[in-house]
């Protein structure tokens, strides 16, 4: 699959510091994993200058013409240098993939019931807002139309132990959660630089996970701002047409307690 040497000649040609995105170290990881299940379709969460979505095609590529990555991003422009637009490094080193490409600005996870209307996923990875609980309402959002047996990979898994970036839990807490009772979960992490992505197999279908969705969604919640109505308005209405209503109903009352904490804190309650 992809050797190191050729994931350095990219890092060479367009890393530099500040960038936010993915380490060599988890290039390599998320390049070994593709080799390992050579997944059909796939859906990434969070491009900012496109370094991870360029180790997905080129990981891709090597699975076979017909494999597909669906890239979306909340914006258009790149937050790190906002005169590039999102995406920029894959334009500048795959002009033309091998492989089916689509990247989608403006859409989120909610926007994968879309992508998945010809077929469900069999490989995600979230990399997008890092304060908790976000990772976990992308997973959640996203698990309906992932095949029983698919992969979701998770970066910044271990960011928060990085002092500055403390509140930034929310990989962590769904990569801890995501479990199945009496049930082996398969799942793996990397082992080499600071241990900061991972990865869990969907076992059956997204009803099986409420229990460790609600898990993750316990744990203190690090968003600074509300969830917001254009945000929460299409989480309730996937949530009740595809998860159990009392699981529904907990996580309403979840982000309903979410947004009245922060109101509260802003009028100084
Ligand atoms: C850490 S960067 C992604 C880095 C990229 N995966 C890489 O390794 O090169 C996070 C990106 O997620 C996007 N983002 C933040 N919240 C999002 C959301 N709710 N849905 C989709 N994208 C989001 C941001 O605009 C930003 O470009």
């Amino acid at each position: 699959m992809l050797s190191l040497h050729e994931i350095d000649a990219v890092f060479e040609q367009y890393y530099f510091d500040g960038m936010g995105a993915v380490s060599r170290g988890d290039a390599k990881f998320l390049c070994d994993l593709i080799k390992e299940i050579r997944p059909g379709k796939c859906f990434e969460v969070g491009v900012a200058s496109g370094m991870s979505t360029t180790f997905l095609l080129k990981a891709l590529v090597k699975v076979g013409p017909e494999s597909q990555l669906v890239s979306v991003d909340i914006s258009r422009q790149y937050y790190a240098d906002r005169t590039k637009q999102v995406g920029y490094v894959v334009d500048a080193a795959i002009p033309a993939p091998r492989c089916k490409y689509g990247l989608h600005f403006n859409h989120w996870s909610a926007d994968a019931e879309t992508f998945a209307a010809d077929g469900k996923f069999d490989f995600v990875f979230i990399d997008a807002h890092h304060s908790h609980p976000w990772a976990t309402l992308d997973t959640m959002l996203i698990l309906p139309f992932v095949h029983s047996g698919a992969w979701i990979a998770v970066h910044d898994i271990a960011l928060h132990k990085i002092p500055r970036f403390a509140k930034e839990t929310g990989p962590f807490q769904i990569f801890e959660s995501f479990s199945r009772p009496k049930k082996s979960q398969p799942k793996k992490k990397s082992q080499v630089e600071n241990q900061n992505i991972g990865a869990f197999q969907v076992i059956g279908n997204h009803r099986d996970y409420e229990a460790c969705l609600l898990t993750s969604l316990s744990q203190e919640w690090t968003v600074s701002g509300r969830i917001k109505p254009s945000f929460y308005d299409r989480i309730f209405e996937m949530v009740d047409r595809f998860y159990s209503a009392p699981f529904g109903t907990q996580v309403r009352q979840m982000i309903e307690a979410h947004n009245k904490k922060v109101a509260a804190a802003r009028e100084g309650k």
